[in-house]
């Protein structure tokens, strides 16, 4: 899994923006964020190899439902191998600034769960505007956007997201903040 993240990185590393995959203990603190006692729609955005994915995947309940956005082909293909017998689990080889449509073309308008491993900090300003629109847009008052930064940046966005809840996971390479956002008010 792990060679498979460090050609990525080698052939695209803006894209992919991290050297290693996410650590266990990062996985684990932000998949536990989640809440499966209800069934929920789960978009994914940059999973990458599947760490996430898989942690998300095993804790979600029969009628939940998991698209998740990845720009890169080998990653695309690899997903596809991993989640080809699981019918909760839609892997899309599109841009996460398409969400809008493509959970339209789901029949889908709004989301409970965002998780996003897009690193941030490295999309040019125009791109990361429209993508976090995007990812607004699809939340409801209940919905969360999960995400995993460097930094705690994203917290100057207060006109689209309200931090609900920060960690630190120093056990990751490198150490990252996962950060949870509820839709702000404003942006309602
Ligand atoms: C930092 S890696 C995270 C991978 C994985 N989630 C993890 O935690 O190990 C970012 C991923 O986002 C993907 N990506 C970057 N920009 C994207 C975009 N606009 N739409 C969809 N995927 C994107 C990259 O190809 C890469 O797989």
């Amino acid at each position: 899994m792990s060679l498979l993240f460090f050609k990525r990185v080698l052939a695209n590393p803006l894209q992919v923006g991290y050297i290693v995959p996410s650590s266990p203990f990062l996985t684990r603190q932000t998949s536990r964020r989640l809440d499966f006692s209800k069934p929920r729609v789960v978009v994914e955005l940059g999973p990458g190899e599947g760490c996430h994915t898989r942690k998300i995947v095993k804790r979600m309940d029969k009628n939940s439902r998991l698209f998740a956005f990845e720009l890169d082909e080998e990653f695309v293909a690899h997903l596809r191998k991993q989640f080809a017998h699981d019918p909760r689990v839609t892997i899309l080889h599109r841009n996460a600034t398409e969400m809008p449509d493509v959970l339209a073309e789901h029949g889908i308008t709004h989301c409970d769960y965002i998780v996003s491993g897009l690193p941030f900090l490295v999309i040019p300003e125009e791109a990361r505007g429209k993508l976090l629109g995007s990812i607004s847009d699809a939340m409801h008052e209940e919905s969360r956007f999960i995400t995993y930064q460097v930094t705690t940046q994203l917290c100057d966005e207060s006109h689209l997201f309200e931090l609900h809840d920060k960690e630190y996971c120093a056990l990751n390479v490198p150490p990252i903040n996962v950060l949870e956002f509820k839709k702000a008010q404003a942006a309602r």
